[in-house]
């Protein structure tokens, strides 16, 4: 088996002297997350440049009801928004985590800049790709915005967000993102939100809110086959980046929600029994027939939860902004201690 080096750097085990060779966090995450007696691969690694085209393609679809509410809500209520979010502050930083294309945003940063607000906007983004495009779009449309993207996890860029100056900061966290954490990693998220925002600093976050489940798994489980291969790219993307050898006709994609929890899982599922050989890993892995591999989780909210979270972790609600449908809210919080 032909060893591909992914990093350049050689680490050499104390008894043996055998060179090996760091792993890539998507390797490293991959081998964790195969070797688990309950596969599963982690959702953050979905947004390579195919992934985040498919992604476009997902909220393109009419039945992926997420991004046309948060678009509403920009739409039709960006005053009172702006207004909210900068009533305290006019020179500011607006840090949005995971900000993707940042088409929604866009509408609110035209309208913060078009009222005269002196910020600059940092969007945190895992895909360079992602940031790169949302930079160039964004010097052609508001040429006067300072723009400064990170490339990066938003666990590890938070870490230094309060680095960046001494300005009060407007944290964006949108489009239902906070809906792919696990519990851990929620009280991880907030945790650290509470740890790095200081009092007066203020965070907008978009939550998809419970609804009729069937309006849901339409969403998911979309006519169009977008989520399916926004799922199957993950396992393109072991192909292409790990030398893995993936068949993906041996695997079916299914969602499933659960209105009790409020909670949509994603799995792919091994329809034979079969090995797949990971160059970069130098292992195989077997999967049983039907085995499962775990890939992502998108919860729904409801205010009271919210609101609970707020209090939880130092923050105050100063407003919920939903849609007309009352689908979704983008709810704007205020540290307080
Ligand atoms: N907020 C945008 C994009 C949502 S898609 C919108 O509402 O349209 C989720 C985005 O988060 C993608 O662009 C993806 O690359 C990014 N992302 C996912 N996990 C991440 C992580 N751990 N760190 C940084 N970015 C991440
Ligand atoms: C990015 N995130 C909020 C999407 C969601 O709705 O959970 C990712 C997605 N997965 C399948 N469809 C959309």
């Amino acid at each position: 088996m032909r060893l591909k080096p992914v990093f350049l750097q050689i680490t050499f085990n104390h008894n043996m002297m055998i060179p090996k060779v760091q792993l890539s966090p998507l390797a490293t995450d991959t081998l964790k997350g195969l070797s688990a007696n309950k596969k599963y691969l982690l959702s953050k690694y979905f947004y390579d440049d195919m992934g985040s085209r498919i992604f476009q393609d997902i909220m393109h679809m009419p039945e992926y009801y997420l991004t046309d509410c948060e678009f509403e809500i920009f739409k039709n209520q960006k005053q009172e928004i702006i207004a909210a979010m900068a009533k305290d502050t006019v020179h500011f930083e607006l840090v949005e985590l995971g900000s993707g294309d940042g088409l929604k945003t866009k509408i609110l940063l035209n309208a913060l800049v078009s009222s005269g607000f002196n910020f600059k906007y940092i969007p945190v983004d895992i895909s360079k790709n992602a940031n790169d495009e949302l930079e160039t779009s964004l010097a052609a449309l508001l040429p006067s915005l300072e723009v400064k993207p990170e490339t990066g996890d938003f666990f590890k860029v938070m870490n230094h967000l309060n680095g960046y100056s001494g300005l009060h900061k407007i944290i964006f966290f949108l489009g239902s993102n906070i809906g792919n954490f696990s519990d851990t990693e929620l009280d991880f998220f907030f945790n650290h939100l509470a740890k790095y925002a200081r009092k007066g600093d203020k965070v907008m976050i978009g939550f998809d809110l419970k609804k009729s489940p069937n309006i849901i798994m339409n969403a998911y489980n979309d006519p169009h086959g977008h989520t399916r291969n926004f799922n199957f790219n993950h396992l393109a993307r072991l192909n292409r980046e790990l030398d893995a050898n993936f068949d993906l006709h041996n695997f079916e994609q299914y969602s499933s929600y659960n209105p009790h929890t409020g909670i949509v899982k994603s799995h792919l599922i091994s329809l034979k029994n079969q090995v797949v050989q990971i160059e970069t890993l130098e292992r195989e892995f077997y999967f049983k027939q039907w085995e499962t591999i775990f890939m992502e989780i998108s919860r729904k909210f409801d205010l009271e939860t919210i609101e609970s979270l707020a209090i939880k972790y130092g923050f105050e609600v100063e407003n919920h902004f939903v849609d007309s449908q009352k689908y979704f809210t983008d709810s704007l919080w205020v540290k307080v201690k």
